[in-house]
């Protein structure tokens, strides 16, 4: 569905991305793992549009996307919700929602806005409440759940779990799980191995701006790499 080939990114003189390859089947859940500043953010960017490499390709469904506007790119089905969260703390949820979908004419946005409230439902009880006042999980919901309002096919997820209790992890990768289920392909970046390897079929592991290894998620969790760097064993 999406294959990313030999992707070269600089930042003024920094190399941040250096010939990154990478292939998302239709239908799979893929994890990129890697530290802080490995690059997976910027990944994640070119992608979208947002960053324009210097070299490499990108092609979602066969046709090239590098060059092409975020909003098109949105528009293929490819939704990013981002590091951060970056909710819009001065609307309510339902209006942050809304926000997701203000580009869709079709007529199924009242459904997908049920489908959200009963993958997530304490934003349903928080609905009128300002973004800004949810707890740091439920924020992270609200912001997966206004990325799924813009109808996904492949959907990035930037580091979901940072900074959230154990609980809410819990529930946010249940909600997941779902996701893939109803048939939305995920790409899924993270620190947190464990949790990303729970869902993951298959994973890569990004180290300043290069794979240092990849393989189906039993060979990654068995890795010494992974099993030392990112699962904390051995
Ligand atoms: N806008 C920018 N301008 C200059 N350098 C940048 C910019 N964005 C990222 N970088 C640099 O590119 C490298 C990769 O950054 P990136 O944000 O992609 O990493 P990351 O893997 O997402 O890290 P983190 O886990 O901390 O989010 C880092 O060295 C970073 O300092
Ligand atoms: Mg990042």
């Amino acid at each position: 569905m999406l294959e990313v080939k030999d992707l070269h990114v600089y930042y003024g003189g920094i190399h941040a991305l250096q010939g990154i390859s990478i292939s998302v089947p239709e239908g799979s859940v893929v994890t990129l793992l890697g530290a802080n500043g490995a690059g997976k953010t910027t990944t994640l960017r070119t992608i979208m549009g947002l960053v324009r490499p210097r070299v490499g390709e990108i092609t979602y469904r066969g046709k090239p996307i590098v060059g092409l506007r975020t909003s098109r790119i949105v528009r293929m089905g490819i939704v990013m919700c981002p590091e951060g969260r970056r909710i819009f703390p001065d609307l309510t949820v339902w209006e942050n929602l809304l926000m997701g979908c203000y580009a869709r004419t079709d007529p199924e946005i009242e459904r997908d806005l049920e489908w959200v409230f009963s993958l997530f439902p304490r934003l349903k009880e928080r609905r009128r409440q300002a973004g800004g006042t949810l707890s740091g999980g439920e924020q992270q919901m609200l912001a997966v759940a206004r990325a799924l309002m813009a109808k996904p096919t492949l959907l990035l997820l930037d580091e979901p779990s940072l900074g959230l209790a154990p609980v809410l992890i819990t529930e946010l990768y249940n909600a997941f799980r779902q996701i893939h289920q109803e048939g939305r392909t995920i790409l899924l970046v993270e620190q947190n191995a464990r949790a990303a390897l729970s869902i993951a079929e298959y994973g890569y592991v990004l180290e300043t701006g290069r794979i240092v290894a990849e393989g189906p998620k039993d060979e990654l969790v068995s890795s010494d790499l992974v099993r030392k760097a990112y699962l904390g064993i051995g």
